[in-house]
């Protein structure tokens, strides 16, 4: 039996694994917080498939106590692949909390790494470690495996902790720990705040009740692909016979500003832009104004241009991108305007 833990099971990512490793059969645990209401939307329809467990990657007893029972219900022969994917995930928040977010990704890995090795789980177990393309910053493009960190927010510099740290017990205990440096994905689940979703909803909310869409920085260049493809690729990594990390990228790049521009095609408007930086604006060719800037939005410390190579993983893992970015912004712009909660 295989057996998967996921960790972050309620985020975007953790729904599309479930999807894909039901389908494989897998036997799927995965780990919830405790929420005055429950946060399971997403999960709604696989519920009745997954055990869920209560748990926090900043609460060390809770992940012994996790790894503990799976432990006793493992046969011989039996292997487990731990998807750890919970994260403080926002680029922009992780400014406004960067000691919870060091706790959460940094320290969270680690107390998952220490956990598998107290509870000597290392001869069975591969770990997918949820490294990001935030970690290159600033760094030339195409980034690929060797290009060198430069991180830029808190949560990249706690990325980069986690990274690092898999590969020293990678090589000290010759554990089978993958870190996928993922460039950033999405999906129609997506969180409302990540800008793709926000700029689908914004197309939506302005279509049915003329609301202006407010964004930040509209320079920012960003590869971004379907998660449901990406997900393929954290599977395929664990299935190697060698731990080893791979760049997932699209190998396509778009300023905010196209993405605004792509969005807003889907419903037969043109764009052209007016003033700069704080006083840009986004007109219609009926000359409605659709788009404006809000310093709100901006990052104290900004990721320029992300672009990635995945060469390596195409080679080596046979894994390609199968949607464009294009196809993807269309279907989540389409799934906002049928959608009622607008
Ligand atoms: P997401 O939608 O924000 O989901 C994050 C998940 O982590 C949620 O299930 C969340 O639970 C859980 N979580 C947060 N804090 C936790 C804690 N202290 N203990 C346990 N669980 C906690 O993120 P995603 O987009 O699916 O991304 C998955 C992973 O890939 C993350 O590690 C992210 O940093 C990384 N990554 C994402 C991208 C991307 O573009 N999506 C690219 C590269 C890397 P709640 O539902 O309770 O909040
Ligand atoms: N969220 C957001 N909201 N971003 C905006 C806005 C806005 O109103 N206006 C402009 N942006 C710019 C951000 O400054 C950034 O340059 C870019 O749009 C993308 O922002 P996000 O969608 O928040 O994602 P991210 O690229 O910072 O981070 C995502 O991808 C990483 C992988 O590269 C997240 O999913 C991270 O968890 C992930 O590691």
């Amino acid at each position: 039996m295989k057996i998967a833990l996921i960790t972050g099971i309620s985020g975007m990512d953790g729904y599309n694994l479930v999807s894909f490793l039901l389908k494989k059969e897998y036997k799927i645990i995965g780990i919830i917080r405790r929420t005055s209401l429950f946060n399971l939307t997403r999960l709604e329809k696989y519920r009745e498939k997954i055990d869920l467990v209560y748990g926090d990657m900043t609460d060390t007893s809770s992940l012994n106590h996790i790894l503990s029972n799976i432990k006793k219900i493992m046969k011989e022969d039996d292997q487990l692949e731990i998807y750890h994917l919970a994260a403080m995930s926002h680029v922009g928040i992780s400014f406004e909390m960067p000691e919870y977010t060091s706790q959460v990704v940094a320290m969270g890995m680690l107390n998952l790494l220490e956990a598998v090795r107290n509870q000597n789980m290392i001869k069975y177990t591969r770990i997918y470690n949820a490294s990001t393309s935030e970690m290159f910053g600033n760094q030339q493009s195409p980034q690929n495996e060797m290009t060198c960190f430069d991180p830029k927010s808190p949560y990249a510099v706690a990325k980069t902790f986690a990274h690092h740290m898999c590969q020293v017990y990678r090589d000290s205990y010759d554990m089978f720990i993958c870190s996928g440096l993922l460039f950033n994905h999405s999906d129609l689940l997506r969180g409302e705040n990540f800008i793709l979703r926000k700029i689908a909803m914004g197309v939506a909310k302005y279509q049915k009740n003329k609301k202006i869409l407010k964004l930040g920085n509209l320079n920012a260049k960003r590869d971004i692909g379907a998660s449901r493809d990406y997900i393929e690729g954290m599977y395929l990594m664990l299935q190697q016979e060698k731990p080893e990390d791979f760049v997932l990228a699209t190998g396509t790049q778009y300023t905010i500003r196209e993405f605004v521009e792509m969005a807003f095609q889907v419903v037969n408007k043109t764009i052209t832009w007016k003033g700069t930086g704080l006083n840009e604006v986004g007109y219609d060719q009926d000359g409605n104004m659709l788009v404006q800037v809000d310093k709100k939005y901006f990052r104290p410390n900004e990721v320029n241009n992300l672009l990635g190579d995945s060469t390596n993983a195409q080679e080596k893992l046979g894994w390609k991108p199968k949607t464009t970015t294009k196809e993807l912004l269309k279907e989540m712009v389409e799934y906002e305007l049928n959608n009622n909660h607008i």
